[in-house]
């Protein structure tokens, strides 16, 4: 089976953390009888500031054409923030109708939690995030701008259409995970009585259609308070795009750091992408000192989406072993090695284990 991927590593660390994450693809295609087409976009900040493009049309159209796209990291010290972000990754997710940010917060075995008291038994949950509306549409503006009478309005757009679609991933989500089958819906009923409360009946409305999942609600405010005090108490969340967005950076933290922390922006009827959540890190470019367990674990990610499941376990497998019996430690500069012998050693243990 040949998989043609397209590969975006991006600005910063990007392209040193997907090398390793294709270290790894290529390490287990051949015991599991996987070909890997691999097609490279040079996206990002460098051609931006060559061309002044950031994610054409034509390479929308491209991008189309592949099974999966393989994400580094977007974001430039010499670019405005907004411009890369906006037009490459959030254009990505938009354009390619990308209505799920899955983001698993798995604290691995051996890897320090922040947490006193808990451990992977207690952290184990996935936040599903809505992708394509809510905060991050644009729908507002300025009026009178930069005068003292000026006003700014920014609308959270939130369609049924959209609502259920991403509630029925979660709640198909739960059931296939089979751990304790529930599902908590995250909003702010209490002050947001338009979007939360039409997330909130959408949610009711389907709940009967599962009767097997258990639903609970929580504030998002109070779910960060939950996350850190009882995060055993969650195994599959959805929420909308701004607090998804908040609350996982707050998931990735719990499990160790952006260093470990994946995602996948998936289209369940179309073409995914799959990127370390951990940002472009600039001041750490060229050092070899940043951990691409994180790309690898959204390369593993991928391995899942493509129906690669014997390849995707034994990835899996090989960074836990990393993790737990190799690695000092989980942040930049800290790990005991470099970028490409955490790589090289995820790729060894990964064809051992398929
Ligand atoms: C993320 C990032 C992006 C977001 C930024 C870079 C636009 O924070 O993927 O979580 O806000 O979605
Ligand atoms: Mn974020």
């Amino acid at each position: 089976m040949t998989h043609k991927i397209a590969v975006i590593p991006g600005d910063g660390t990007g392209p040193e953390v997907v090398a390793e994450g294709i270290k790894v693809l290529n390490a287990v295609a051949g015991p599991a009888n996987i070909k890997f087409d691999y097609h490279h976009y040079d996206l990002g900040g460098e051609r931006y500031k060559k061309t002044g493009e950031t994610l054409p049309d034509s390479v929308i159209e491209e991008l189309k054409q592949f099974k999966a796209i393989y994400l580094g990291a977007i974001g430039h010290p010499d670019v405005a923030p907004g411009i890369l972000e906006k037009g490459i990754l959030l254009r990505a997710r938009f354009a390619l109708d990308q209505y799920i940010n899955l983001r698993p917060v798995v604290l691995y075995p051996g890897v320090d939690c922040p947490l006193k008291g808990k451990g992977p038994q207690d952290i184990d949950f996935v936040v599903v995030r809505e992708n394509t509306e809510g905060m991050y549409v644009g729908a507002g503006g300025f009026h009178k701008h930069g005068t003292p009478d000026e006003v700014a309005v920014q609308t959270s757009i939130n369609t049924r259409k959209g609502v259920d679609r991403c509630l029925k991933f979660a709640f198909e989500l739960a059931r296939k995970r089979n751990k304790d089958k529930k599902l908590t819906l995250v909003a702010k009923t209490n002050v947001l009585t338009f979007a939360s409360n039409l997330w909130f009946r959408a949610f009711e409305a389907m709940a009967p259609q599962y009767p097997d999942i258990t639903t609970d609600y929580a504030h998002v405010d109070a779910t960060c308070m939950w996350f850190v005090k009882n995060p055993e108490w969650f195994d599959v969340v959805v929420t909308d795009n701004l607090f998804g967005d908040i609350i996982t950076d707050l998931g990735a933290i719990i499990q160790g750091g952006m260093g470990v922390a994946a995602g996948g922006n998936i289209n369940p009827e179309g073409v995914s992408m799959f990127e370390p959540i951990g940002g472009s890190a600039p001041k750490y470019t060229g050092l070899a000192v940043v951990n691409p367990i994180a790309a690898i674990a959204a390369a593993q990610m991928m391995l899942e989406q493509l129906g690669e499941s014997k390849a995707a376990a034994a990835v899996d497998g090989a960074i836990k072993k990393a993790a737990s019996q190799d690695l000092k430690s989980m942040a930049a500069g800290k790990m005991g090695m470099s970028t490409g012998e955490v790589g090289d050693l995820i790729a060894k243990y990964a064809t051992e284990l398929i």
